[in-house]
């Protein structure tokens, strides 16, 4: 029997709650197939470690982690410590350590997911987001100079290795020729004349690889635009760091909801583990209540179920996230319901022993 060793990084907030549910969930399906098995090994590192030791994580956390197939992480960040500290110190080490430089991220509408845009049918909202995850403007390059004198000065610099760019941008053209899918490349050149102008030239050189691949090209404040007037105009698409930060949340306002959207931080190489994780925070309004909708984190398991080869799991998941939706009885707040958290946990696993009937 297989058994994937899973590190477990619930976190602050709403984290906790929501991965509970997404590791009941995987443990079912587990529990179904037979043939593999979860070992999940919790690690306290947070916002709470920081106030009681001064660190996010150990100090041997990166080596300590190695030794997992994967990371199934629930948020980062929380009232009274500076979120700049918290999220590099944690989340953004580990994607950098490990060098994640692929972040997943479905914009896909699915059936009972409540859309805010008008006349949109589900097959008109299916894109995937190739987000860059290890530089561009989330290099952590800058100065800050003459502190708190009048001439004070700060530098941020966005940081475009050609290995960087290339390997984000031919992963996107692998991904959308084996989808048979066409591929957009969403930038600022512009306005940002060394960063974008370089990406841009990298998108065509690349390209020239890829025949095959339809390609289209938007300046990001338009991309913005399209996703909310025509959405289906999108199927794969690649972006910066930063941009793909934002129109995810864009994806997820249109999508449903932050209840509902996932990421995946690949190694693709698979020299290191990879970390799953839904892409809202720590919601820290909420935390405790009870509230969290715990489908995102549900999503995040389902891709790390397609990573590990277990397709047909991973599919299964994203059918019983609809089944849960269609039905529309058990629902946390965010989605009109008056569910809990462990409610629709509890909903999703019964969805799975129904479908496995
Ligand atoms: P947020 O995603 O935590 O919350 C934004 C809004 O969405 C809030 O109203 C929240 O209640 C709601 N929301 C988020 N997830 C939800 C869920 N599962 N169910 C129902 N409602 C949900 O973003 P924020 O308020 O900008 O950030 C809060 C903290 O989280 C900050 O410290 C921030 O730095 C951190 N953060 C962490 C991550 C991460 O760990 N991956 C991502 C984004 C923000
Ligand atoms: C995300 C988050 C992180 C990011 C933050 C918390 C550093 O917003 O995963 O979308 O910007 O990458
Ligand atoms: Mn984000």
């Amino acid at each position: 029997m297989t058994t994937y060793k899973i590190a477990v990084i619930a976190g602050d907030g709403i984290g906790p709650e929501v991965i509970a549910e997404g590791i009941k969930v995987l443990d079912e399906v587990a529990r179904l197939d037979g043939g593999f098995r979860f070992e999940f090994t919790h690690f306290p590192w947070g916002c709470e470690y920081y106030k009681e030791t001064g660190r996010m994580m150990a100090e041997d956390g990166i080596e300590q982690l190695k030794a997992f197939d994967a990371i199934f992480l629930g948020a980062v960040g929380a009232p009274g410590v500076p979120d700049h500290v918290s999220l590099w110190d944690l989340l953004l080490k580990i994607r950098k350590s490990f060098d994640q430089y692929i972040n997943l991220r479905p914009v896909k509408l699915i059936a009972g997911a409540p859309t805010p845009l008008k006349d949109v049918a589900i097959e008109d909202m299916d894109m995937t987001f190739v987000r860059e995850n290890t530089e561009g403007e989330y290099a952590g390059s800058g100065s800050w100079l003459f502190r708190n004198q009048p001439n004070e000065v700060v530098i941020q610099d966005g940081v475009f290795s050609r290995k960087g760019c290339e390997r984000v941008i031919r992963y996107a053209y692998e991904l959308a020729r084996s989808q048979k899918k066409s591929l957009t490349s969403i930038s600022k050149a512009n306005a940002l004349n060394y960063s974008m102008v370089f990406w841009d030239q990298i998108f065509k050189e690349v390209g020239s690889e890829y025949p095959d691949v339809e390609t289209r090209s938007l300046l990001v404040d338009a991309a913005a635009m399209f996703m909310v007037k025509d959405p289906k105009r999108f199927e794969i698409v690649v972006t910066s760091n930063l941009f793909g930060d934002i129109l995810t949340d864009l994806g997820a306002a249109i999508a449903g909801g932050m209840g509902l959207a996932a990421g995946a931080n690949l190694n693709p190489e698979r020299n290191f583990p990879s970390m799953f994780e839904p892409i809202h925070g720590s919601a820290p309004d909420i935390a405790g209540q009870g509230k969290a909708n715990p489908l995102a984190t549900v999503w995040a398991a389902s891709q790390m179920l397609d990573f590990f080869g277990h397709e047909a799991w991973g599919k299964r998941l994203i059918d019983c996230i609809e089944s849960v939706l269609t039905e529309g009885e058990v629902l946390t707040p965010d989605l009109g319901g008056t569910a809990t958290t462990d409610q629709v946990g509890d909903r999703v696993v019964a969805k799975l022993k129904e479908a496995s009937l």
